[in-house]
């Protein structure tokens, strides 16, 4: 057998190989100069969210969802000021994705897009000024990734809408559940929790409020 010796040969096998190993950590590492800034915004404004917005401990959750899954096709009931959009949207920065978020409140609505620019984050979200109960059922989807956060008792019809929608994989986080008791989402619990084709589970992280769903594979 003839043995290849020359040095370029070898260099280049080299740095082939390297390039190839690199690669998938690159792409998972996303823009290290937006992570930078992001990483920034939220120091800067921890502590001044008061429009209802998750805790931190929810944010993350919401990012590692996103990242750890691959998820790219995003969907927010419950814009607010924008604190749990920048984390899913930080994740969808990561793995190529865009997010869809919705607020009736056209001041809650303002706020968000200035802070959305403000993290950086502007161009993985579309923010829409919408009464979600119709423009839910008007989405056409599919949606890998769904966070709930609007109002409470209209949850269940909400998940009735979109699950026709969400990938099979796809997870339907809704925040403030606490399970059948939950103040006006007890009803949304009940129904999840009574699919088999749904795998519910409420996060148990202290000062978290999530309950998470995946639609699963058939
Ligand atoms: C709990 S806050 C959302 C907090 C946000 N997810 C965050 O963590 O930053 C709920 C928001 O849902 C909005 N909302 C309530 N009913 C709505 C509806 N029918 N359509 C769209 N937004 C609605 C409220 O105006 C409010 O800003």
């Amino acid at each position: 057998m003839k043995t290849i010796r020359n040095p370029r040969f070898f260099s280049l096998g080299i740095a082939a190989l390297a390039f190839f190993l690199a690669l998938p950590a690159g792409l998972y590492a996303g823009d290290a100069a937006l992570d930078e800034k992001v990483k920034s915004f939220l120091a800067r404004t921890a502590g001044t969210w008061y429009d209802m917005n998750v805790p931190e401990v929810d944010g993350r959750a919401l990012y590692d969802l996103v990242v750890q899954n691959r998820y790219q096709k995003a969907l927010e009931i419950g814009t607010s000021t924008g604190r749990s959009g920048i984390y899913i949207a930080w994740g969808l920065s990561k793995t190529g994705g865009r997010l869809i978020t919705i607020e009736i409140d056209p001041s809650r609505h303002r706020q968000a897009l200035a802070n959305f620019k403000e993290a950086g984050l502007s161009e993985f979200i579309d923010a829409r000024l919408a009464d979600a109960h119709s423009l839910v059922k008007e989405l056409p989807g599919p949606f890998d990734f769904v966070f709930c956060d609007a109002d409470k008792d209209w949850y269940k019809n909400y998940f009735v809408d979109v699950l026709p929608k969400l990938t099979a994989g796809g997870r339907f986080a809704a925040h403030n559940v606490s399970g059948r008791r939950g103040w006006g989402t007890g009803e949304f619990y009940e129904y999840v929790t009574s699919l088999s084709s749904i795998e519910t589970t409420l996060s148990r992280a202290p000062g978290s409020s999530l309950c998470v769903s995946l639609k699963k594979a058939k």
